[in-house]
C-alpha cells in the first residue's frame, strides 16, 4: 500500500479519535494530547494520501520506550502498515538510547510484534463494569490513613512507582495529576510513609482507575474503595475500567468483591533488556493499556 509515515500532531486528534472509536477503546482526546506533549517526536501517523489510516506512539521514560495506540484502519490491515509504523517507533526508541521496549499487545498485535522481536511476559486483564457508591463507604483502618491526592504528594508517588517499575516515570505522573486535579488518593501508614496511591480519570466510556501502586493488599483495598466512592454522586452507579496484571492475585480478589470480572485481554511484551518491573507485586492497576 502506498503510505507515508509522518509525525502526528494536535490537528490529527479528531481523525485519531475516529480510528480509536471504531475499536471501542476508552481513551479521550486528553490522552492523545498528553502523549503529544510528552512525546512529540515519537508520535506517528500513517497517511494514505490525505487520509489518516494508522497511529502509534512511542513514549520514552528512563531509557524505557513504551509503545501504545498502535491502530491501523480496518480495510488497510494485513498490508504492512502496522509493521511500518512500528518500525518508526522502534527507530525512535533506538535514537533515544532505550535499552528496553515494552507494550501491551491485543490479540490482533501479538503475532506482528513477535515477528519484530518482542517476547511475551505476562497477561494483563481488563476489568469493566458498574460499581455503585454507598455513603461513607471507605473502611477505617487502624494503621492506614487515606486522603485525597495533592500536588505536594507528587515526588513521593513518583518514588513509590519507581520502586515498583524499576524506572522513573515522572513526567507521565506529573501530567496525569495536573490534568486531573484531586482525582486520586494516597494511603499513608501510621508513621506517615506512603503505602500506596491510586489515580483515576474520566475515560471515553468508563472511568479509568489507575495507575495504582501499593505495598500491601490492605492499602490497595482502601484505595479501590476511595477511588470507586469518588466516581459518581452517592446512590448512583459508575462505569469503571481497570487494567490489572493477571498475576496480581490480591487485586483480582479485591475486584471480585465489587462484582467485576477480570478478563485476560492483553499480553505484556518486551524487546531488549529483560523486564520492566522491579516489584511486580506492587502494581495493582496500570495507568491504561496504552501506557502501562
Ligand atoms: C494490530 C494491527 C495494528 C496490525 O496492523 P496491520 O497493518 O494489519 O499490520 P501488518 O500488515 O504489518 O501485519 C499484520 C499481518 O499481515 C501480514 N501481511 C503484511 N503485509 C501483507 C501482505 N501484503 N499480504 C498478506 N499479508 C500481509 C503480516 O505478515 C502480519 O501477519 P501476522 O499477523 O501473521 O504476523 C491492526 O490489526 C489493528 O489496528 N488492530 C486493531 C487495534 C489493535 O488491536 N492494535 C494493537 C494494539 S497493541
Amino acid at each position: 500500500m502506498d503510505i507515508e509515515i509522518r509525525t502526528l500532531t494536535e490537528m490529527d486528534i479528531p481523525q485519531a479519535m475516529e480510528l480509536k472509536d471504531s475499536l471501542g477503546w476508552n481513551q479521550t482526546p486528553e490522552d492523545w494530547q498528553r502523549f503529544l506533549s510528552l512525546s512529540p517526536e515519537g508520535s506517528f501517523k500513517a497517511l494514505r494520501g490525505q487520509e489518516l489510516v494508522g497511529t502509534a506512539i512511542a513514549y520514552v521514560f528512563d531509557k524505557v520506550c513504551w509503545i501504545g495506540m498502535t491502530i491501523v484502519k480496518e480495510g488497510c490491515r494485513h498490508q504492512g502498515v502496522g509493521r511500518e509504523i512500528m518500525k518508526r517507533c522502534l527507530e525512535h526508541g533506538a535514537q533515544t538510547g532505550c535499552s528496553l521496549i515494552v507494550l501491551d499487545a491485543t490479540r490482533d498485535g501479538v503475532s506482528l510484534y513477535g515477528r519484530l522481536g518482542f517476547r511475551p511476559e505476562f497477561l494483563v486483564g481488563t476489568a469493566r463494569g458498574k460499581v455503585s457508591r454507598k455513603a461513607g463507604q471507605t473502611d477505617i483502618h487502624p494503621d492506614f490513613n487515606i486522603r485525597r491526592i495533592e500536588v505536594k504528594d507528587l515526588d513521593q508517588i513518583v518514588s513509590l512507582e519507581a520502586c515498583a517499575l524499576g524506572a522513573v516515570r515522572e513526567a507521565l505522573l506529573y501530567q496525569l495529576v495536573k490534568q486531573n486535579p484531586g482525582r486520586g488518593f494516597v494511603c499513608n501508614n501510621s508513621e506517615g510513609s506512603l503505602e500506596g496511591f491510586a489515580l483515576h480519570r474520566p475515560g471515553f466510556h468508563s472511568h479509568q482507575v489507575g495507575p495504582m501502586i501499593a505495598r500491601s493488599d490492605e492499602a490497595a483495598e482502601l484505595l479501590v474503595q476511595a477511588a470507586f466512592a469518588d466516581l459518581e454522586p452517592s446512590g448512583t452507579t459508575a462505569s469503571v475500567m481497570l487494567n490489572v496484571p493477571m498475576n496480581q492475585a490480591g487485586m483480582q480478589k479485591i475486584i471480585r468483591t465489587w462484582g467485576l470480572k477480570v478478563e485476560p485481554r492483553l499480553t505484556r511484551m518486551f524487546r531488549g533488556r529483560k523486564r520492566l518491573h522491579a516489584r511486580e507485586d506492587m502494581v495493582y492497576a496500570l495507568s491504561g493499556p496504552e501506557k502501562g
